[in-house]
């Protein structure tokens, strides 16, 4: 696997690529904006192809380098269920895996620090965001913090890890690059508690300033603005109720989740599933799906989990000289919220060929 930590000396933060191979699919956890051209260049260099960018939480202390990455890349922006930021493409659940082309990755809940915070873990290493620190843990007096719930986030989520497990936190102030479960579980002092009340009480006395960045940071991390908008004001952009009123067998309505999102929300009847990552193959001359519009001369008509996704479909789609591309605006949370119809079964037509 490849795997890189990368630091922000700015925030004292850790951002962390992860690949299968060399020539793979990519993935970053928690980058800064300031960093951004560097980890272009270091996904060129390892001739990566960044596919996702994940944030644990919604950061106070630096602005979150998702909304460029999703501007420079087209990846996808990946966040738990519980966040309000608006770019986000695609929520993950507790339990729920986030995935790339050889690896896969467990979304582990663990509020507390914030209320949208969350862990993820591969089989020998987690990535704990501001929940479990080394030899500290994230504040939790702010942002809908609650001392209760990091508790309960570390001692019945983190701890019961394999205590081989890595600990590769958002955050290091004071050097530290990874420590294990067992290491934190007997050294970090703040775990060094008989009770629930005991954390509670020791977090609530901490009495730390705000973060210098706090009041730049927390609007512009929740709003790194829309893809769709663009679309939208390009004319490429439907609403749900318009969908509904158009003549669906005029057009190609292509679902850009992936299956698990499928499984968990449903689908929308008649539609063709082609994940968003493989949309530059599908789309290039000769790729399947452009062969199917140019064929039928029908619409294609883009929808995934909020919209963010089909926009950047519909972006490429007329880039790539299919004129008549559109999306869902909203996708398929705005469709529910319409009223559509929601096919459960998740039956998986691919493209002919
Ligand atoms: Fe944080």
């Amino acid at each position: 696997m490849i795997f890189r930590q990368l630091f922000d000396s700015v925030s004292s933060t850790y951002s962390y690529l992860l690949a299968s191979r060399l020539g793979g699919e990519a993935l970053i956890i928690d980058p800064v904006l300031e960093r951004t051209e560097r980890y272009l260049q270091l996904i060129r260099e390892l001739d990566l192809k960044l596919v996702k960018a994940v944030d644990t939480h919604l950061h106070a202390d630096h602005v979150t380098a998702l909304g460029a990455l999703r501007d420079l890349t087209s990846c996808i922006t990946v966040m738990g269920e519980q966040s309000g930021v608006d770019c986000v493409s695609m929520r993950v659940a507790d339990g729920e895996r986030l995935t790339i082309e050889g690896v896969s990755l467990e979304a582990i809940y663990t509020p507390g620090h914030t209320d949208d915070s969350y862990s993820f873990a591969l089989a020998d290493r987690v990535f704990t965001g501001d929940t479990l620190l080394i030899r500290g843990t994230g504040r939790t007096d702010f942002q809908n913090g609650d001392p209760r719930m990091q508790y309960d986030s570390i001692f019945n989520r983190l701890l019961k890890l394999p205590d081989e497990t890595l600990v590769f936190p958002a955050h290091d102030y004071k050097g530290d690059t990874v420590s294990t479960i067992a290491e934190e579980r007997a050294w970090n002092p703040r775990l060094q508690v008989k009770s629930v009340e005991e954390y509670v009480t020791l977090m609530n006395g901490l009495n730390l300033p705000n973060p210098k960045m706090m009041d730049v940071a927390v609007p512009a991390n929740m709003r790194q603005g829309l893809a769709q908008e663009a679309i939208a004001a390009r004319g490429w952009a439907l609403t749900p109720a318009q969908w509904m009123a158009a003549e669906a067998a005029e057009a190609l309505l292509i679902d850009l989740r992936e299956p698990g999102e499928r499984a968990r929300h449903g689908v929308i009847a008649g539609s063709l599933h082609v994940p968003y990552p493989t949309l530059p193959e599908n789309l290039a001359r000769g790729g399947v799906l452009r062969g199917l519009a140019e064929a039928s001369g029908k619409t294609l008509v883009f929808y995934c989990a909020f919209g963010e996704r089909s926009a950047m479909a519909v972006r490429a789609a007329q880039d790539a000289g299919l004129a008549t591309a559109r999306h869902l605006a909203g996708g398929m949370n705005a469709w529910k919220q319409a009223g559509g119809a929601v096919q459960r079964e998740a039956a998986d037509p691919q493209p002919a060929g």
